[in-house]
């Protein structure tokens, strides 16, 4: 989705949208929009539309009101976006192709207009590449918005603003591809591609040198796959010189069979998004590169497929960590922390950062636990836990403070090893979390995020259809944002 923005109304625009507060309609729109509001029972609240079509001027033009909800709400920002949103869900297969977006007399910030846009391109993002046989009804046709009467600022609002759709929408790519074509190689050529011309610092480790580094937990993951496993860091030095950096560390499995303890069958196409960790960090990185952040961030991926093959490691077998503890690997399908363990080990060596914060769609139990409405954020600082709460709620992308803590150590004992990779049945997202624990250093602030329920969503919600998700750009940005920049 293509947005502009002009003075005046193009002459040729036949869908014109504006947006409607709780309770209270556009002045000056027509009576019979007025009318059919009323009847179809519009209210202004978020997300919902009427249309309807008009005469003006002697044309027939399609009108469009969004809800934006209460002006007061405190999640107003959200609300925006669900009104945004809600327009490109409704005409996007409509045969519009362009939209004009209204907003003279809207009574909306700089901020608040932005947010309407932002909501109304992310929910336009969709994947079709691979689609050779769609009727022309179901084709997107919507391609273009032309935003007037904006409040003085919208413009460079929008400019940070979609620097962050498009990270988000990078996300949303990387996740939706499938593992035929997104393995730990093309998933670092696609960040290259994406990250170009930006002055970024991309930095590859191969399978030689993890295997020189010691990374017998993340190398056991990867080899079973034909695809040689890959360590990525994004390195951006938007901030002071000397500042220590944030690292963001992703889990970027790019497709997980669970290995010889073999998943079932059914859904196991749903692990093709089990890169999301490593997916939301590249997006972010996007985001944070485009819009020229004032901070030093680094993002480190994980990346291997985890596959049962002659070569794959088996249940039983022991492996030596970068950091030199070793593992009990009892479940081939507990590879997530596996690889974060030597990803986030490498990533405090090489980055002495201030803080480090992983995200990765680790146990299944986090989605028994949370649902889809947040992810799991463990930590050893409580400052830091509640910046990423505080990010959270700012973003839309909410986070739930969950335990680590010694008592849950001994589950994970391992008789022959220092630990093993997996505790009993209870607690298993708790436990996920104190394994990684034992890998970061004293004294480093860190926060893991166990995204399992949010990265992929099996309906559509304000700002993506039913898919991918994108979950964790706008986080991370906005932790930026606050915390570091602020
Ligand atoms: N990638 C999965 C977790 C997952 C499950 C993410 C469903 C999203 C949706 C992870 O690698 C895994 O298999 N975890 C196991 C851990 C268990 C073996 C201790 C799980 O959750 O069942
Ligand atoms: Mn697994
Ligand atoms: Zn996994």
């Amino acid at each position: 989705m293509q947005i502009t923005f002009a003075d005046s109304l193009p002459a040729d625009v036949s869908l014109i949208a504006s947006i409607a507060n709780k309770d209270s309609l556009p002045e000056g729109i027509e009576p019979v929009l007025a009318e059919g509001a009323k009847r179809g029972r519009f209210k202004g609240g978020a997300g919902q539309v009427v249309d309807g079509y008009v005469e003006r001027d002697g044309k027939v033009v399609r009108v469009a009101l969004a809800g934006a909800g209460d002006p007061g709400a405190t999640d107003r920002r959200a609300n925006l976006e669900k009104a945004g949103g809600a327009l490109a869900a409704k005409f996007l297969t409509s045969g519009e192709a362009d939209i004009a977006i209204d907003l003279s007399g809207s009574g909306l910030s700089a901020e608040d207009a932005a947010a309407v846009l932002l909501g109304l391109r992310l929910r336009a993002w969709r994947w079709d590449e691979y689609r050779t046989t769609q009727k022309d009804a179901e084709k997107v046709s919507l391609r273009n918005a032309v935003v007037i009467g904006v409040p003085d600022g919208t413009q460079a609002a929008w400019e940070r603003e979609s620097a962050l759709a498009e990270g988000v929408e990078f996300t949303k790519r990387l996740i939706t591809e499938p593992a035929n074509v997104l393995y730990p190689e093309s998933f670092v050529e696609l960040c290259r591609e994406a990250l170009e011309g930006t002055g970024i610092e991309i930095i590859v480790l191969d399978v030689d040198d993890m295997t020189k580094l010691g990374m017998g937990a993340l190398l056991g993951v990867g080899q079973g796959s034909d695809k040689p496993s890959r360590i990525l860091a994004m390195r951006w030095n938007g901030g002071a010189s000397g500042d220590k950096p944030t690292v963001f560390v992703g889990k970027g499995v790019t497709f997980d069979t669970g290995g010889i303890s073999l998943k079932p069958g059914a859904g196991m196409e749903d692990m093709k998004w089990d890169m999301g960790g490593a997916g939301a960090v590249a997006g972010a990185m996007v985001a944070l590169a485009k819009r020229k952040a004032k901070a030093n961030v680094v993002g480190v991926c994980g990346l291997v497929e985890n596959m049962p093959d002659g070569k794959a490691q088996r249940p039983g077998d022991v492996v030596k960590t970068m950091s030199g503890q070793t593992v009990e690997v009892i479940n081939t399908d507990a590879e997530g922390r596996l690889v974060l363990c030597d990803a986030l080990h490498w990533a405090q060596e090489e980055f002495q950062p201030a803080a480090v914060i992983d995200l990765a769609t680790l146990t299944g139990a986090m989605i028994i636990a949370l649902g889809h409405e947040q992810a799991g954020l463990f930590s050893n600082d409580d400052t830091l836990a509640e910046r990423l709460s505080a990010a959270g709620k700012a973003s839309g992308d909410g986070v739930w403070r969950m335990p680590v803590g010694p008592a849950y150590d001994k589950l994970i004992d391992s008789p022959i090893a220092d630990m093993k990779n997996v505790g009993p049945r209870e607690a298993g997202s708790i436990t996920a979390a104190q394994f990684l624990k034992r890998f970061i250093k004293d004294g480093t602030p860190w926060a893991h995020l166990d995204i399992a329920g949010m990265a992929w969503s099996n309906k559509p919600g304000p700002t993506y259809g039913k898919g991918a998700t994108g979950y964790g750009v706008r986080l991370l940005d906005q932790y930026v944002r606050d915390v570091i920049e602020g």
